[in-house]
Formats: C-alpha cells, structure tokens, sequence
C-alpha cells in the first residue's frame, strides 16, 4: 500500500480517501489513518467483499468491513457512498452500516463545516444498486448476465443540480468514473474507485503515462483508471485485490487531499 497526495484549490481540509476495500482486513488502512488523521475520511463504495448477495447476505459476516467503518468514523467524520458489490443491500442492511457512525450517502448530500468552512459532500449509488431497488436485476443474475441483458446500468442523477447548486465546496462520491460526464461542471471535487487501477499497470510510451489493461465497465484499455482527471476528478486504485489475477505495477493506495 504506498500513499499518494494530491493537492486541490480551494480543498477546505485534509481529506483521506478510501476506495475498494472488499471487506480486506482493516489493520494496516487504519494504522495508516492514524499516523496522519484526517479531518473527514470518505470512502467511494465497494467496501463489502460479494457480488451476489448469497455471499455476504449477512451483514454480521461483514466483519473487516463493519470495523474498518467503525474505526473510520470514531476517528473523523466518515462520508461513504455505494458501490456495485453493495447492490443488493436491503434497508436492514443499510440501517446496520449506518449503525457504525458513518453517513451513508444513496443518492443524496449533506453539509459538514469544518474549521469554518461548509463543505457538501454527495454519494451517486452504483446504477447497479439503483437498478436492483428498481426490480431491474435480481440477486440471483451475474455480473455478466446483468451486463448482456442491460449493458451497464444507469445511475440516478436527477438530484445532482440541486447539490451542485448547494454553497459550498462541493466533494462527490461516485463509485464509477465513468460516470463523470454526468456530474455538473461546478463541482468541485469528484472521487472514484471501482477501476483498480487496471488490474495491470504499463508506461504508455505515446502519452507518457501510465494505464492500465482493463477495468469493469470500461473495457480493455480503459481511460479512467488511476490519478487527477481534468483537475476535479481522482480515482483511487483502491485498497485490495478481489479478483483471481495479482495486480501487476499497481499498488494499492490510499489518498490524501489538501489545499494547495
Ligand atoms: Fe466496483
């Protein structure tokens, strides 16, 4: 796990941000965390380990997710927004994270001030959680079988006007990069995980930078992978490995923002 820093005009705090975990063991994320406390901690979904639900149908099993959150919000003010492997949570389940301390954001934004400054900060639910509420997938289908029958689902994004139109800075969780044509250009800072950095890493000779191979809902050689975006968007490589192949010159990261 290395730690990457990005500095952001107008950032109101030192931000520490997670993405990806997968219910991994929550130890070193945290002692992390507490070598260098941040004002807010935010987490951009993906924090549990199942696709399906039939593999963590029970939130108690969720163990390393439910501490990590825990320890997250007893040491700042924690921000999560929902990712494609919580999908199929039902409202126990939600009211169980949101049991941990953490605001939990579906959809939705609060205002948090914080050394005299207002931040809003929004979660946009993974479209496959919104497409689930909606009766449009079912818990029993696979990720492959929801991606031939409905492509990529969409999010809701009706809210998002008024949150950007909210004063304040403004910080949006969106699990899925790909997504960032959807979010209005006023927002400041946008956050995204869900591409693990591409699974595998390599020096673009023609771009001179680096990229990755494949990503889930971008395909292969996909844009939006790692790093600073049109300076207002940054995504995470996250902070696990749940899929069968290593990760190749891809470590995990977790980030912290400030001021400039
Ligand atoms: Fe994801």
């Amino acid at each position: 796990m290395t730690e990457t820093n990005y500095k952001m005009k107008g950032c109101p705090a030192l931000i520490a941000f997670l993405a990806d975990t997968h219910d991994t063991a929550p130890g070193p994320i945290f002692a992390f965390l507490r070598s260098r406390p941040p004002a807010l901690i935010v987490h951009t979904g993906d924090f549990l380990h199942g696709w399906k639900q039939q593999s963590c149908v029970h939130m108690e099993e969720c163990r390393n997710a439910m501490e990590l959150l825990r320890s997250c919000a007893e040491l700042a003010p924690t921000f999560i927004s929902i990712g494609n492997h919580e999908s199929y949570l039902s409202g126990n389940d939600i009211e169980i994270i949101r049991s941990t301390g953490v605001t939990l954001l579906d959809n939705s934004y609060v205002t948090q001030d914080i050394g005299g400054h207002r931040l809003v900060i929004g979660g946009l639910s993974s479209g496959y959680y919104t497409a689930f509420q909606q009766g449009k997938i079912s818990a029993s289908e696979s990720y492959s079988e929801i991606k031939r029958r409905h492509k990529t689902p969409m999010p809701e994004t009706g809210w998002l006007r008024d949150f950007a139109d909210a004063d304040g800075y403004h910080i949006l969780l969106m699990h899925h990069p790909e997504y960032i044509s959807k979010v209005p250009a006023s927002v400041e800072l946008t956050l995204s995980g869900h591409a693990h950095g591409g699974q595998w890493r390599f020096y673009d000779m023609h771009t001179k930078q680096w990229r990755g191979v494949y990503a889930p809902d971008q395909g292969l050689l996909p844009k939006l992978t790692g790093g600073i975006i049109d300076g207002r968007l940054i995504i995470s490589r996250g902070l696990s490995n749940p899929a069968l192949i290593p990760r190749l010159n891809n470590d995990t990261e977790i980030i912290y923002i400030e001021r400039c």
